[in-house]
């Protein structure tokens, strides 16, 4: 089993990890897909260079590797955030507001150029519908889905996960805003 992305790892035993990685599944066909996925475990991202890396010791060119990662939208090309936000802004979301949470997202995390927080704890996307739409304006944070969301609420809700993010056990309840209700994805 490959450890979970440390950012304490040093480059070489990432890289050495990743050799474990291609040596298992090289001679594999079509495991293209699988080795980029542990790198992305491994180095938190597929950097240029690790797409370089991956292409040269699979004897592969470069734009092949390249262009999985970029077709698929489980890849990153560039580092993330510890949380992931994702605001819904589908048709139902958007005319509640989305876009408005969204922007109160960027501006409260100075996002200007990118979609990472400067402090690494927060990348901030848009999504298409979650099929949550009964719940509009709808957004996740990882796996966690939070309904009727509110412009007002966004302020606790990162306080809420950068207290979460402080507490070194990870254990500990922490305070919810309470002014949004969080729920589970409806069916197709
Ligand atoms: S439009 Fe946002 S969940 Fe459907």
């Amino acid at each position: 089993m490959i450890d979970l992305p440390d950012e304490e790892k040093e480059p070489g035993e990432k890289y050495r990890q990743l050799e474990e990685v291609i040596a298992r599944y090289e001679r594999e066909p079509g495991q293209l897909i699988r080795i980029l996925q542990q790198a992305q475990d491994i180095f938190g991202y597929l950097p240029e260079e690790v797409q370089t890396y991956i292409a040269g010791r699979l004897d592969i060119p470069v734009s092949e590797v390249n262009g999985v990662v970029t077709f698929y939208s489980l890849f990153h090309t560039e580092p993330q955030g510890k949380y992931k936000i994702n605001v819904c802004l589908g048709t139902a979301c958007y005319v509640q507001g989305a876009r408005e949470i969204l922007q109160e997202f960027r501006e409260r995390l100075d996002l200007k150029a990118g979609d990472t927080s400067a402090d690494g704890l927060f990348t901030v996307k848009s999504t298409r519908c979650l099929g949550a739409c009964g719940l509009a304006p709808v957004l996740t944070v990882d796996e966690k889905v939070f309904g009727q969301f509110k412009r007002r609420d966004v302020a606790a809700l990162l306080r809420k996960y950068r207290n979460r993010a402080e507490v070194k056990s990870g254990d500990q309840p922490v305070e919810r805003p309470g002014a949004y209700q969080e729920g589970a994805p409806a069916g197709p």
